[in-house]
């Protein structure tokens, strides 16, 4: 990350996941406020032309994947609460509009969003100019995972260490260094039973094709232009067995063929996820 500057990665799952509400039917996210999170300018131009932003080969499986992941993040919260989870923790919030479209009263749902401050500065500038008000059920926690620990910032924020939490971490791994990501994941199995996280990461290019590799290179020299290069990878089994080893149970790792089977199923438009990353869903 360029010091002090907000999030470059953050800005384009954003328009990706804004892309989708004008792209793609039906919807995998509906999310009313994807666009307007953008800044009236680049929402502008993106009603103007949806299709600009696919800007590479790989864009519309970006998209499909941005997509999948929030909704399985909003679905497996969705469980967590009926179990009595009543706290939220979005790790690398960047541009996310959850906390903004949130259906559940601040006493059912508090929300905590992780992430650089610059990147959560430039993210209230981009609310103002929409008109888009925090509202109370949400607390920001301004961090670096690679500097601080999760505990110590949720304490300061007022999160409750002693109730469970549901943890999601979309599209941070591949940013971080394999013990920052082992450090985060220890944190949540730490929790009280009845935690659960939903994370994505990037599988180990060892098991790509080469049309992958370099596709996965192009990506990295783009993120790493911007300050933010790809860090880490990681072997699906491998990292299942590490998060049994933690304490979690329930561990599910979904696959390209799991994600598309869960939300792209029988459509029309051909939509999907790649095989580059999975999403891991495990519970304290
Ligand atoms: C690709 S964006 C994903 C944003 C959001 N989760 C989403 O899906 O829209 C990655 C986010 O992780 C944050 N991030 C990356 N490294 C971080 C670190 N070391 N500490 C805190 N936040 C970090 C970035 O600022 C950015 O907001």
């Amino acid at each position: 990350m360029h010091e002090g500057k907000p999030s470059q990665t953050a800005l384009r799952v954003a328009t990706h996941r804004a892309a989708h509400q004008l792209l793609d039917r039906p919807k995998v996210l509906d999310d009313p406020v994807a666009l307007d999170m953008l800044g009236p300018e680049r929402a502008q131009a993106l009603r103007a032309d949806p299709r600009s932003s696919e800007t590479s080969v790989i864009a519309r499986y970006m998209r499909a994947f941005v997509a999948a992941r929030s909704r399985l993040a909003e679905d497996e919260l969705g469980r967590a609460m009926e179990r009595g989870v009543g706290q939220y923790v979005v790790l690398g919030a960047g541009l996310d509009t959850f906390a903004l479209r949130n259906p559940h009263p601040p006493e059912a749902l508090k929300i905590f969003e992780v992430d650089f401050p610059a990147t959560q500065a430039w993210k209230w500038e981009l609310m103002a100019q929409a008109g888009l008000a925090a509202p109370d059920s949400l607390t920001y926690v301004p961090l670096d995972f690679h500097r601080q620990t999760l505990a110590q910032g949720l304490e300061r924020a007022g999160h409750d260490a002693t109730r469970p939490s549901f943890f999601s971490w979309l599209g941070v791994a591949p940013y971080l260094v394999p013990e920052a990501v082992r450090a985060t994941l220890g944190f949540i199995a730490s929790c009280p039973k009845g935690s659960g996280v939903v994370f994505d990461y990037m599988i180990d290019p060892k098991g790509m094709s080469l049309w992958e590799r370099l596709l996965l290179k192009g990506i990295g020299a783009v993120t790493k232009a911007s300050g933010e290069p790809l860090r880490s990878h990681f072997e699906p089994a491998a990292l299942a067995g590490e998060l049994d080893a933690l304490g979690f149970s329930q561990t599910r790792d979904l696959d390209q063929a799991a994600i598309n089977g869960l939300y792209f199923s029988g459509r029309e438009d051909g939509l999907g996820v790649g095989r580059m990353s999975h999403i891991m869903v495990g519970w304290v």
